[in-house]
């Protein structure tokens, strides 16, 4: 039996079909799918888990109509709004990663306000990806590696040089993946983290996905065993 993860990473779809089957505009769905989040960051610390990881808007949400992007963007300041002083108080550290120069001022400043006054805190480290995608994050790497080593070959690099380059540098990789929202994909999530990571798919909906169906997920992972490319036998004598 696996220990509680210490690291989990989760995409938190379906707030749209959540609001559709009440015949309710999806905006509804995203503001009760934000106020899940306090109850599951909650449910984390509860838990022990150390690292959380949500992915709240992909670099190819910019995609979705004008004002659901705009519905989210004011989700996400009023979230920062309400919950810096929970935070603050709760031991929670804070970080955003994905490329925050195409968020409007007022978030962008939110956002290195709470990074700020929320960056000696240790009890978990809630990182939220938002304009953020996997393969911009390897690219991204990539070029300030190449940018460190200019007379090395790219051939010549090890994964573990490339992780110090990644925005999730000071993370451990992933150990679970939560997606709630029925679909079993990355959607340019983490890739390169969860080389290893554990996948659990619900078909729960976001603004559904509670602390009893995170024990759920825990207890999954709890039963899983973790080989990271050796055999049974071999994790079982312990090598
Ligand atoms: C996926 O549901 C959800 C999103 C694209 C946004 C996630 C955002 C939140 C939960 C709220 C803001 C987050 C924070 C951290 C304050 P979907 O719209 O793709 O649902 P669907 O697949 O049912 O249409």
């Amino acid at each position: 039996m696996n220990s509680n993860p210490k690291h989990i990473a989760m995409i938190m779809d379906g707030n749209g079909r959540w609001a559709k089957k009440r015949l309710l505009p999806r905006a509804v769905g995203h503001v009760k799918g934000a106020a899940n989040v306090r109850s599951i960051v909650q449910g984390c610390t509860e838990h022990g888990v150390e690292f959380l990881t949500l992915f709240a808007f992909s670099t190819e949400n910019w995609r979705r109509p004008e004002d659901e992007v705009s519905t989210l963007m004011d989700l996400f300041i009023q979230y920062l709004d309400k919950e810096l002083v929970e935070m603050k108080e709760a031991g929670i550290r804070f970080r955003l990663i994905g490329e925050r120069s195409a968020f409007m001022p007022s978030l962008q400043m939110r956002i290195e306000k709470a990074e700020r006054e929320t960056s000696q805190n240790t009890k978990l480290h809630l990182t939220v990806a938002a304009n953020y995608g996997g393969q911009w994050d390897i690219l991204r790497a990539m070029q300030l590696w190449l940018d460190a080593n200019p007379n090395t070959p790219l051939p010549l690099m090890e994964p573990q040089a490339l992780k110090n380059y990644l925005s999730t540098s000071d993370l451990p990789d992933p150990d679970l993946l939560i997606r709630t929202g029925g679909e079993s994909r990355m959607s340019n999530f983490l890739l390169w983290q969860m080389a290893y990571t554990e996948l659990y798919f619900t078909d729960t909906y976001w603004p559904e996905f509670d602390k009893v169906e995170l024990e759920r997920a825990l207890e999954w992972f709890g039963k899983r065993v973790r080989r990271f490319g050796q055999t049974d036998e071999q994790v079982l004598a312990g090598n």
